[in-house]
C-alpha cells in the first residue's frame, strides 16, 4: 500500500545572524543552513496495517506525512502510495485517501459541519446513497448530531476533530492518515476518537498511519510502531518487540503463603520485602518471567503473583533519550516485522 525508499526531504533556511556585524555581513549575504527534516527513510506498509508514526518533536513525522500525501515534493528517494508517486498524481491521488491533521482543519471555518461534508460531498462527487450511507455511520459513531449545525469555528477541540474524521472517511478512501488526532483532547475525547480509528481499521479494512505523543494511543491501536527521530528511522517492529528488547527491568510480584528470613532467587533483585509480599526486579535478557516464576515456586510457597511490564511510554523516552538504537539499522519493512 506504501513503499517509500531513501526518501529525504531538505529544507533550505536563512539562518538569523548573531550580534551586529553577523546582522550585517548576513545583509550582504544570508547565510543558508540545511534542516534535514527527512534523511533516508525506507519502509513499507501492507494494506489494512494500524501503524505507528512515532518520534519526538522535530523528529519529520509531520514532513513524512505531508509528502505522503502529496502536500511537499521529496528532495530526493522514491515514494508509492496505492499505485500513485503522491505529488505528480496529486488529484487523482487524493480522491483515495483521507487526512486529518490535528492542529488544523480542512473543513470550512464559517460553514456549519453538515454544510462543509456536502461540499465535500460534491468535491469527491460521492453518489448519493454512498453519501447517506457513510455520512449516517461515521454521525453515529463520532456523535456529531449536537453541533451538526454550528459552524466550525464555534466547535470544540474534540468535536472539530470528529467533524474532520468524518470528513476525511465520507468517500471511502482506502488509506487515511493522521497526524496527531487526539492532541490537546480530554481523555473521554481520545478514548471516542481511538475507537473511530479501530472501528473504521477493522470493518473497513482501511489502512491507516497514525502520529501521535500520546503513547496510549498507540498502545491501543497499532501492532506496530516505526520510531523516527532526526528524519532517520530508528525501530520499525511490533510492540510487543520494542518492549521486549528495549523495556529495560520486568518486576515480579509475589505474596508468600508463609514468612521466610530470606527471599533471595538466582537472578533476579529483591527491590522490596514487606511482610509476605516481596518485589524482585530481573532483566528480561537474564531472566524469562515463567523461569523466574518457577525458581520462586521451587523455593517458596506461593499464594499469588504478578508481572509488572515497564510502560511504554518510559521505553520510548528512553530510547529517545539514549538514542538506544542508533548503533542498529532499522528493519526495513514486513507487517510487524521483528527488529
Ligand atoms: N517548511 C519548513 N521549512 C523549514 N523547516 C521545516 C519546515 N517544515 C519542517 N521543518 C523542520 O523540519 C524538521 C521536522 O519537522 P516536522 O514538522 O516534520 O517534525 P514533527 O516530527 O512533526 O514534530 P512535532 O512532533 O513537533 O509535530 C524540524 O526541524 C522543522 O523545524
Ligand atoms: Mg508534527
Amino acid at each position: 500500500m506504501i513503499t517509500v525508499n531513501n526518501l529525504q526531504k531538505y529544507f533550505s533556511i536563512n539562518q538569523r545572524q548573531q550580534g551586529w556585524f553577523g546582522a550585517l555581513r548576513g545583509l550582504i549575504k544570508p547565510t543558508q543552513t540545511v534542516v534535514r527534516a527527512v534523511d533516508d527513510i525506507s519502509f513499507t506498509v501492507q494494506r489494512g496495517e494500524l501503524v505507528g508514526y512515532l518520534g519526538p518533536n522535530g523528529a519529520g513525522k509531520s514532513t513524512t506525512i505531508k509528502m505522503l500525501t502529496g502536500l511537499l515534493v521529496p528532495s530526493s528517494g522514491e515514494l508509492q502510495v496505492n499505485g500513485a508517486v503522491p505529488w505528480r498524481e496529486r488529484e487523482k491521488y487524493v480522491a483515495s485517501i483521507g487526512a486529518v491533521f490535528g492542529q488544523r482543519t480542512t473543513l470550512w471555518w464559517d460553514l456549519p459541519v453538515i454544510e462543509s461534508l456536502k461540499l465535500l460531498q460534491h468535491i469527491y462527487r460521492i453518489p448519493e446513497p454512498r453519501f447517506r450511507r457513510n455520512f449516517a455511520e461515521f454521525r453515529e459513531l463520532l456523535e456529531l448530531e449536537p453541533f451538526l449545525n454550528s459552524p466550525v469555528r464555534s466547535l470544540s477541540l474534540g468535536q472539530r476533530m470528529r467533524a474532520d474524521l468524518c470528513a476525511a472517511m465520507l468517500h471511502d478512501p482506502v488509506l487515511l492518515f493522521l497526524d496527531e488526532p487526539t492532541i490537546g483532547l480530554d481523555v473521554v475525547a481520545k478514548q471516542r476518537i481511538r475507537q473511530f480509528i479501530a472501528h473504521i481499521n477493522q470493518e473497513r479494512s482501511t489502512t491507516v498511519l497514525l502520529t501521535t505523543h500520546d503513547l496510549s494511543d498507540v498502545e491501543k491501536l497499532c501492532k506496530r510502531v516505526m520510531i523516527i527521530d532526526h528524519g532517520r528511522l530508528l525501530f520499525d517492529g511490533a510492540l510487543q518487540t520494542l518492549q521486549d528488547r528495549f523495556g529495560g527491568k520486568r518486576e515480579l510480584v509475589v505474596d508468600l503463603a508463609e514468612a521466610y528470613p530470606t527471599v533471595v532467587v538466582e537472578g533476579a533483585e529483591v527491590l522490596a520485602h514487606n511482610g509476605l509480599r516481596v518485589t524482585y526486579q530481573f532483566d528480561r535478557k537474564v531472566v524469562s518471567a515463567s523461569e523466574l516464576i518457577g525458581r520462586v515456586s521451587a523455593q517458596y510457597r506461593i499464594v499469588d503473583l504478578s508481572v509488572r511490564e515497564p510502560e511504554i511510554e518510559a521505553t520510548v523516552r528512553r530510547i529517545y533519550e539514549e538514542r538506544l538504537l542508533d548503533r542498529e539499522p532499522a528493519t526495513k519493512g514486513g507487517r510487524g516485522s521483528g527488529a
